[in-house]
C-alpha cells in the first residue's frame, strides 16, 4: 500500500463516523482531501451534511465536488471535525499546521463535539517535535515576537531555529493574513507547558499544538486501519 492508499484507508474509516444530517468540520491537507473526495461521493449518493471548511483551499475543493458548505458563523456548533495531522502521540496530542491552516483548524475543531484525526503510521510518534512546530504570528512586531518565542521555549528547556515560512517568492501568508514561524525545537517533552507559554505572547495568534482536542484517530498502515483513543 503506498502513501496515498494509506491516506484513503484512514479517510474511508473516518467516513463511517459521518451520519446523515451532521454538521461537519472539514480539515485541510492531502489526507483531508482524500476524505473530501470520499465524502463527495456519499453526498452525490444522497447523504445530507453541511460542511464548514478549515481553509480556503478545502472550501474550493468542496465547492468543486458539490459538498454544501456553511460558514462557522452560520453553524457555530458542529457535530464532528475530520482532519489530518503532522504528528500525533499516544495521548492524541497533535502537531498541526504544516499546511498553514492551524488557526481555522483549531477554531473549527474546538467548535466540534468530536474531532477525528486521519493519518498514516508515519505520523505517530513517541514524543512530539520531530516535525517543526508551526506558530502563526502577527506581522506587527515580528522580530519581538520571535525573541519572545525563543525566551518562552528556553524556559521550557527548548531551543532551535525559528524560521519564517516562505513561499519561495516571499513570506507565506495564512488565510487570516498572518505569518508562520516554523520552530525546530526537537522533542517537546512537556507540550502543555510550551502551549501555555506560547499563548502568553501577544504576537502569537495561534500555535500548532492541539492538546485535548482530538477524541479519536484513525491510523492507516500497510495492513489496514487501526483506531487510537
Ligand atoms: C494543515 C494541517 C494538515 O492536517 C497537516 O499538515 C497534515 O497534512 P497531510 O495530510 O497533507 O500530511 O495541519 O494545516
Amino acid at each position: 500500500m503506498d502513501a496515498r492508499q494509506m491516506k484513503i484507508k484512514a479517510a474511508e474509516a473516518a467516513l463511517a463516523h459521518v451520519e446523515d444530517g451532521m454538521r461537519l468540520g472539514i480539515g485541510t491537507g492531502s489526507t483531508a482531501e482524500e476524505f473530501v473526495r470520499l465524502l463527495a461521493e456519499k453526498v452525490e449518493a444522497g447523504l445530507s451534511v453541511l460542511g464548514v471548511p478549515t481553509s480556503e483551499r478545502t472550501a474550493r475543493l468542496c465547492v468543486e465536488l458539490g459538498i454544501p458548505l456553511r460558514s462557522l458563523d452560520e453553524l457555530p456548533e458542529l457535530d464532528l471535525t475530520i482532519d489530518g495531522a503532522d504528528e500525533l502521540d499516544a495521548r492524541l496530542r497533535l502537531i498541526k499546521g504544516g499546511g498553514g491552516a492551524l488557526l481555522r483548524e483549531k477554531i473549527v475543531a474546538t467548535a466540534s463535539a468530536r474531532m477525528i484525526v486521519i493519518a498514516d503510521e508515519s505520523k505517530v510518534v513517541d514524543t512530539l517535535g520531530a516535525f517543526k512546530l508551526p506558530i502563526e504570528v502577527n506581522l506587527f512586531g515580528l522580530t519581538a515576537t520571535r525573541i519572545a518565542i525563543e525566551k518562552a521555549a528556553a524556559r521550557c528547556g527548548l531551543s532551535g531555529e525559528i524560521a519564517l515560512r516562505s513561499t519561495g517568492d516571499g513570506a507565506y501568508t495564512t488565510d487570516g493574513g498572518h505569518l508562520i514561524l516554523d520552530a525546530s525545537f526537537g522533542r517537546i517533552p512537556d507540550a502543555e507547558a510550551l502551549s501555555d507559554a506560547l499563548y502568553r505572547i501577544p504576537g502569537v495568534v495561534e500555535h500548532g499544538l492541539f492538546i485535548g482536542i482530538a477524541s479519536l484517530a484513525v491510523i492507516a498502515g500497510p495492513d489496514g486501519a487501526r483506531v487510537m483513543t
